[in-house]
């Protein structure tokens, strides 16, 4: 089979690491880049995290582009409390040798995006949406080359993680994230609400660390620092593990369920900043732009993580 053709926007971040992973150890897709964009820990690190990951997974080859180092207008926000002032809390990685790309991502988004089949590449993102956003904004004309953009963000039932009404990475963000739901592209959302269900229990961090490889001992540390810090345990005792529900919702979707619904994205009020204003009963009569993923088999999800983490060195 054909594998899928992608590119990962991410924040590096844990989370982010274990997705990039994920894809990296998934022969069913093509990962044609990897672009980095200000979010969990700024810029430079979210760039150097990428690098390092790569070069852990043993795929060097897969390139790192270096996207935004801040949001379309508003103050840029981080969150070192929840990934570490490194974005990598719990591991130390020695500098990576793969170097960055030299070409800025959101020219590589677009380059791509034009150079490939149209509806050949998915853009699966894993952080605030800035690099997207400017994409779109420079050529409008990718949204329709797109097959589909799959991204972590938003929340409707589950409510918010940074205020009381918005997810992280479309806070960070709001304007971009506006953009991007209003491009006209395929959009499928892994919000809080599927990802809130995914927790990384000390059973199931245990048993990737007894993968016995690299990258499985890696992961654990990994999840372990996020379950040390208690900040995203919500009343548990694990953490959510966010974005490698869209890696596993390209390999299995038959993991996930949703709905096909409108989403706008809040800018204009400070209390509801970024909120993802998800209209799950369909009362607004807006019409649909977005698949609302909102249940998720978390058992058949971290079986998937483990069996393919173990591919990898
Ligand atoms: O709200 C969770 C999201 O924000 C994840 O992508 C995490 O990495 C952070 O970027
Ligand atoms: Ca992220």
């Amino acid at each position: 089979m054909t594998p899928r053709s992608i590119i990962i926007d991410c924040d590096p971040g844990h989370d982010d690491a274990v997705a990039l992973l994920l894809a990296l150890a998934s022969p069913e897709l093509d990962t044609l880049g990897i672009t980095t964009v200000a979010g969990n820990v700024p810029l430079a690190l979210t760039s150097r995290n990428a690098r390092s990951i790569v070069e852990l997974a043993g795929r060097c080859a897969v390139p790192v582009f270096a996207g935004a180092d801040k949001p379309l207008l508003r103050p840029p926000v981080s969150a070192e409390h929840v990934h570490g002032q490194s974005g990598m809390g719990g591991v130390s990685l020695p500098e990576p040798k793969p170097a960055l790309a030299t070409e800025n991502a959101v020219d590589f988004i677009i380059r791509t995006l034009c150079e490939k089949p149209a509806g050949s590449v998915t853009l699966c993102a894993l952080g605030p949406l800035t690099n997207l956003a400017l994409a779109l904004m420079q050529a409008p004309e990718i949204a329709a080359r797109l097959r589909e953009i799959v991204l972590m963000g938003g929340a409707c039932f589950a409510g918010g993680n940074v205020t009381p009404c918005a997810e992280f990475n479309l806070y960070a963000d709001p304007h971009a994230a506006q953009v991007v739901f209003r491009s006209g592209a395929t959009i499928v959302m892994l919000p809080l609400d599927v990802t809130h269900q995914v927790l990384s229990t000390r059973a199931r961090i245990a048993a990737i660390g007894e993968l016995g490889n690299r990258a499985g001992q890696t992961v654990a540390q990994l999840l372990s620092f996020a379950a040390s810090t208690g900040v995203e345990n919500y009343g548990g005792d694990a953490p959510p593990l966010h974005d490698p529900c869209v890696v596993a919702y390209l390999l299995r979707p038959d993991l996930f369920g949703g709905r096909h619904i409108n989403v706008e994205i809040e800018t204009g009020s400070a209390l509801t900043m970024g909120m993802s204003v998800a209209d799950w009963w369909s009362v607004s009569g807006r019409p649909a732009n977005a698949t609302f993923m909102r249940s998720v088999d978390a058992p058949g999800f971290y079986a998937l993580l483990g069996e393919r983490l173990a591919r990898l060195p």
